[in-house]
């Protein structure tokens, strides 16, 4: 047992060197063929029930058969990449992934923390009654047509806000997960029914200190599970768009993906 526990630790040390010789110092290694950050998107666009979707499936067996994660885009939408690239990786870690198009085509050109995006006109053009619709229509295609019985959400800026608002009573999804949600109120979350984590940004206009807080003494007053991680060396949007060359930034990239799927791994 201890000799087993011994050779075990050595054999971690040594991996630890093998490591440090190639990225500078030991790192538990994140399986970059898991998290992509750069390539070719693999999924597919398909429209069904009037909605168009970016839909990536896992190509070995589900992790959880009957569960898929539904993924809530930032400002620019499924054509972005790097969300489509977020999307595939939610498939290599065994889910079968949709993410819908939350703005019928019409995307932000910049993101909404940008000064001199306004931000007013695009939120008057995408509130919750023009964006809800299409969440829930793709929530009811993952149900009543590919038979999935548990959905985890998973949102990013904008999308952050609606991972909130369908674990509320009725919303359809039962695992919530938001990397620097923007516009999330209080009524959102004293609203959820499941558990509900997040990503939080070192530097977030729309998550400041203070409001990082108070979202901090709600969610215990919510009685679901909860967690908040703050990474460092980060900013909004971290969660989807990073510069990877920036060890701190591809670090926090990489940690908030986890995290949302270790979270799905636990609830789903
Ligand atoms: C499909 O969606 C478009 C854009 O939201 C809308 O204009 C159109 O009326 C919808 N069609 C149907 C059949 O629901
Ligand atoms: C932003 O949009 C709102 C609503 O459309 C408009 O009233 C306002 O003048 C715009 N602000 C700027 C700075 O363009
Ligand atoms: C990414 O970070 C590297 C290293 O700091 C820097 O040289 C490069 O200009 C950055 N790229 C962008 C697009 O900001």
């Amino acid at each position: 047992m201890r000799a087993a526990s011994i050779s075990l630790l050595a054999s971690l040390a040594l991996s630890g060197l093998a490591t440090a010789s190639k990225h500078g110092k030991a790192n538990c290694a994140v399986d970059e063929t898991i998290v992509a950050h750069t390539g070719t998107p693999v999924g597919k666009v398909e429209v069904h029930d009037n909605v168009t979707m970016y839909i990536s499936k896992p190509d070995k067996d589900r992790k959880k058969p009957d569960a898929a994660v539904l993924y809530l885009t930032d400002v620019f939408g499924i054509e972005l990449d790097q969300n489509k690239l977020l999307a595939d990786s939610f498939a290599r870690a065994g889910y079968l992934t949709i993410a819908p198009d939350l703005f019928n085509g019409d995307p932000a050109l910049q993101d909404i923390n940008i000064p001199g995006f306004n931000t007013t006109a695009f939120i008057a053009r995408h509130g919750p009654e023009v964006t809800d619709a299409p969440i829930a229509a793709t929530i009811l295609y993952l149900r009543n047509v590919l038979g999935i019985k548990r959905i985890g959400v998973t949102g990013y800026c904008f999308g952050g806000r609606y991972s909130f608002r369908f674990v509320a009573e009725g919303g359809g999804a039962d695992v919530a997960f938001a990397a620097h949600p923007s516009l999330l109120d209080n009524t959102e979350i004293l609203a959820i029914k499941a558990p509900a984590a997040i990503a939080a940004a070192q530097t977030d206009s729309m998550m400041l200190p203070a409001r990082r807080a108070e979202i901090e003494t709600l969610l215990p007053t919510t009685g679901q599970p909860y967690q908040v991680n703050l990474y460092s060396g980060t900013s909004h949007g971290f969660g989807v768009r990073v510069n990877v060359s920036v060890p701190a930034q591809k670090f926090g990239k990489e940690g908030a993906f986890l995290q949302a799927v270790r979270w799905f791994d636990n609830f789903l």
